[in-house]
């Protein structure tokens, strides 16, 4: 059996987190550039779960590990779920985030808190070198807040507020990832990944 899980990203938090979540499988566990991958992938998908699916077939064509990828982003319900699966491409994808956090915030004025509702969501792909695929989804609730607050985090963190009453960018890092979206669904994956293994072992 292959005991090596590819996770499809470059972005070395990630892999971190990953690795802090799943080290204690008896998997190797890559990112692309470890694993010696470089492919070219199009996220064109409606939703989380298309594209981390895209992302893990594409890598998964060219390996032979069981391949991980996942998508986030941040949905505002009053936005008609905007910024949603384009969450980095919002605005621009060079465009500093005090400018895209400044904008939600004005598209939001006079909008009462209990308007404001809005969760991270990440999605979470496999795919096995079976050919098996398994997806799960990780979501934090909150809402967008009327100023941006704290400096850790990165992103839309500064204006996404958790209900008791802080900001995702006030929590510190261990704190943030035990209760993160891309926390919960990793969490999840991993059932997943031993029940794979449970059931190609019976
Ligand atoms: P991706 O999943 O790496 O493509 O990230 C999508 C985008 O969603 C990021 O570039 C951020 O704009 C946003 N995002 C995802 N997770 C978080 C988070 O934990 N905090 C703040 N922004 C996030």
């Amino acid at each position: 059996m292959n005991k090596r899980i590819v996770f499809a990203t470059g972005n070395l938090d990630k892999m971190r987190e990953i690795r802090e979540i799943c080290g204690d499988l008896d998997y190797e566990i890559l990112s692309m550039k470890e694993a010696g991958i470089d492919v070219e992938i199009v996220e064109d998908g409606k939703t989380f779960e298309e594209n981390a699916k895209i992302k893990a077939r594409a890598v998964a064509r060219v390996c032979d590990a069981i391949v991980l990828a996942d998508d986030s982003g941040l949905e505002i319900d009053f936005l008609n779920k905007e910024p949603g699966v384009y969450s980095a491409r919002y605005m621009g994808e060079d465009t500093p985030y005090e400018k895209k956090n400044a904008e939600l915030i004005r598209r939001l004025e006079g909008v009462p808190k209990e308007k404001r509702t809005a969760r991270f969501v990440c999605a979470v792909a496999a795919v096995f070198p079976d050919g098996k695929e398994a997806c799960v989804r990780g979501v934090v609730e909150g809402y967008i807040g009327d100023r941006p607050a704290g400096t850790g985090g990165f992103g839309y963190d500064p204006i996404f507020y958790l209900p008791s009453g802080k900001s995702t960018a006030e929590l510190s890092p261990e704190d943030k990832n035990s209760i993160s979206h891309r926390g919960r669904a990793l969490r999840a994956m991993k059932k997943e990944l031993i029940n794979h293994e449970d059931l190609n072992c019976q």
